[in-house]
């Protein structure tokens, strides 16, 4: 189950989620010498990394990776590590270790077994995964419809990143995310999301339970990690 934190203003929410961030992974690195962060790509994020690249967390012991990755050459603009690169791994969080899911292969299924070492070989439970939301009730690349999604969801399935290809007529591109079971290997989640449309889809997504037409629903509908949703006009 989820809590919903409303903000008055972006600022105030990403201020008061970076500190949430840097609280925990503070916290991980003083349990295990080492700590791991999750972060999404798309449009939302970049004035919160913005925020987080400049705070005092314990950044030469964190790992960084991503929620899910598109398929394309990470110099595109549609590059999710191309977003983490020049919004995030700056300034003090320069000194993060960055674990990309965009390998050399053509295609995302060919690249399952080594973005799944490479997570594997990460800090967790992830110490903070932070997740975005989809009008269509994605989050992650667990895209309503997608070829992969069924075993993306399958938690009896060991593996930490599966290959994703959305429906043609979303636009959406081949894509890899991590798994539902590498997601709920965390100790805290949080659901970054802004303006009416998507608190409106987070409230519908929050009740109801078919996954497969809103995948957000297994992370919200859970009851093994917390879920907090920050939300700011
Ligand atoms: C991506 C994502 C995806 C994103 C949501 C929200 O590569 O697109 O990581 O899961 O978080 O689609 O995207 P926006 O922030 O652009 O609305």
């Amino acid at each position: 189950m989820s809590e919903l934190r409303e903000f008055a203003d972006a600022r105030a929410m990403n201020r008061a989620l970076a500190d949430a961030i840097v609280e925990r992974l503070t916290a991980g690195v003083a349990r295990n010498g080492r700590a791991s962060l999750v972060v999404p790509g798309g449009t939302t994020p970049g004035d919160l990394f913005d925020v987080l690249a400049t705070t005092d967390a314990p950044w030469k012991d964190v790992w960084v990776t991503l929620s899910d990755e598109r398929w394309v050459d990470p110099a595109s603009e549609r590059s999710n590590e191309r977003l983490i690169r020049t919004r995030l791994l700056k300034d003090k969080a320069a000194a993060a270790r960055f674990v990309p899911l965009k390998t050399p292969q053509a295609h995302a299924n060919a690249a399952e077994a080594d973005t799944g070492a490479a997570i594997a070989a990460m800090p967790r439970p992830f110490d903070a995964v932070l997740l975005g939301l989809g009008n269509d009730g994605h989050t992650a690349s667990l895209i309503p419809g997608a070829d992969g999604l069924s075993r993306a969801l399958d938690r009896s399935d060991a593996a930490l990143t599966r290959a994703i290809r959305p429906p043609d007529n979303t636009g959406m591109g081949e894509r890899i995310t991590l798994t539902l079971h590498a997601i709920l290997e965390a100790r805290w989640i949080a659901l970054l999301i802004r303006g009416a449309e998507k608190l409106d889809t987070y409230r519908k997504v929050s009740t109801g339970d078919d996954v497969l037409a809103a995948p957000v629903r297994a992370v919200l509908r859970q009851h093994a990690v917390p879920v907090t949703a920050y939300w700011a006009p």
